[in-house]
């Protein structure tokens, strides 16, 4: 098992900075461009929520793909998107072309500068496993969430066939760490860091069990990629 990395806030947040001018070009690269579909169908479901009016947060947001597929699912919904990283918020602003529907705030997601309940909807991909405490984030989006909406999460996890586990650890631990020195030059080696934190990322129920821990029922997940993308859903 590698060892587990730390998610220090000053350490993260100058990690996402770093990579931000490659951080879409690396997602298209070790997705082979799929992860563009798993936000799309975590965005169905949470236009679901918004069907009846209200807000969506997509915290977490980095270049804001969520954001935008958010957008495209539910199109009149207002959204915000809220990220600790200006450089990556920066990146999301960009590709908005200044809709007015969509707007962003520099804030970290263990503290949101939002009321309780201002919320229908929230997402967060790929983003609280990097919070530094994981039940403190969920806490704090269950906080700014309505009663009754729901809070879409999408993680990398490890499959749990013994062949699904080898091909992700040989991908994960080998070519992931190589394809980012190749493309990113990331001097917080981001690429090692993330399958790292993976591998040490609690599996789908056991993080089901922390979001009924942290205010959620109805929690459920469904799997993408053989096990290697969760979706987490529960509602406030
Ligand atoms: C892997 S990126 C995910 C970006 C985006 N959600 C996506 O789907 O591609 C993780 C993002 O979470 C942000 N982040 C990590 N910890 C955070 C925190 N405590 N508060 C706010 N943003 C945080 C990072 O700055 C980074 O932009």
């Amino acid at each position: 098992m590698p060892e587990n990395p730390s998610r220090e806030p000053a350490r993260v947040q100058a990690m996402f900075s770093d990579i931000s001018p490659h951080y879409d070009f690396m997602n298209g690269l070790m997705t082979a461009g799929r992860h563009h579909a798993w936000r799309r169908a975590a965005a169905r479901e949470a236009a679901r929520d918004l069907a009846g009016g209200g807000v969506a947060l997509d915290a977490c947001t980095g270049t804001a793909d969520f954001a935008l597929a958010l957008r495209q699912a539910a199109p009149d919904a207002p959204i915000v998107g809220t990220d600790f990283s200006g450089d990556m918020l920066r990146l999301g602003k960009g590709k908005t072309d200044g809709d007015a529907r969509t707007t962003f705030a520099r804030a970290d997601t263990l503290r949101l500068p939002f009321r309780e309940g201002a919320f229908r909807a929230v997402t967060i991909g790929w983003g609280i496993r990097n919070v530094a405490d994981t039940a403190g984030g969920l806490r704090e989006l269950a906080r700014v969430l309505a009663h009754g909406g729901r809070l879409h999460v999408l993680e990398s996890s490890v499959p749990r066939s013994a062949l699904g586990r080898l091909g992700f650890r040989l991908y994960f631990l080998g070519l992931v760490p190589w394809l980012g020195r190749l493309f990113s030059r990331s001097t917080h080696d981001a690429y090692s860091y993330l399958p790292r934190s993976v591998f040490h990322w609690p599996p789908p129920e056991k993080f089901a069990d922390l979001m009924r821990d942290c205010g959620f029922r109805d929690v459920g997940f469904r799997t993408f990629a053989f096990g290697g993308v969760t979706l987490h859903t529960g509602t406030r």
